[in-house]
């Protein structure tokens, strides 16, 4: 699957225009989009950066990276996915990334969304969906979450048994055994509940371009 991520990063690089802000995701297939970025740095003017891991990456290629805060809002925005349906909405957040994910997105004029043919779904939900909670909140949100969509909440940890912490200091879910047949809906329930900071459901606002990496990639 690596081949595929790199031909839809190589892709990705296509949508970036001269003196651009570059809204930059996180994960493996953004690693290759931040690779290819590197070739051209001196054509754009920064990025903004979803994650202290991308921005390590892109400081280490020697690509200036902003606060969003200085920068209204962007003109391009590149992030992988973890399922991609028909609509181009997407599950994102298998690398804790979702909240700063969402708000670039949300910032962004196009997010072109990079994946491998893996990635894409009829009906999303078999991959667990992401809930990034305050960690007072983790019990309370994980009752209601159970509830409201069936899905089995699971408390993210790594493999010493810590909890898995985001960027912004606090803890995920994973909800397993969902299909969502309502994306929507199901996005503004979860983020009703109090102690949910985002859910990694993209639906309110879905990739408006996804390349599939292959020979050649898939624009859709
Ligand atoms: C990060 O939190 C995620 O949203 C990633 O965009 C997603 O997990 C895709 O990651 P890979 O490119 O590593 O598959």
């Amino acid at each position: 699957m690596s081949e595929s991520k790199r031909l839809a990063a190589e892709k990705a690089i296509e949508y970036v225009e001269d003196g651009m802000i570059v809204g930059v995701g996180t994960g493996s297939t953004v690693a290759y989009f931040i690779d290819a970025l590197a070739r051209i740095k001196d054509r754009i003017q920064a990025t903004v950066s979803s994650s202290e891991r991308s921005t390590e990456l892109l400081r280490g290629h020697g690509i200036e990276v902003l606060d969003l805060n200085a920068t209204g809002s962007l003109s391009l925005y590149v992030d992988g996915a973890d399922e991609c349906d028909p609509h181009k909405r997407l599950i994102k957040g298998g690398g804790a990334a979702l909240t700063r994910e969402k708000i670039i997105a949300e910032a962004s004029e196009k997010f072109v969304c990079i994946v491998d043919p893996s990635k894409r779904v009829d009906v999303l939900g078999k991959f667990p969906l992401p809930v990034e909670v305050i960690p007072m909140a983790r019990s309370l949100a994980a009752r209601q979450i159970l509830a409201l969509t069936g899905g089995q909440p699971v408390w993210r940890q790594n493999s010493e048994g810590a909890p898995v912490v985001t960027d912004n200091g606090n803890w995920v879910l994973d909800i397993h055994n969902l299909s969502i047949t309502d994306p929507v809906g199901i996005e503004q329930a979860i983020n009703q509940i109090p102690g949910v900071v985002s859910v990694g459901l993209f639906a309110r606002r879905p990739a408006d371009v996804v390349i599939v990496g292959g020979e050649p990639p898939l624009v859709l």
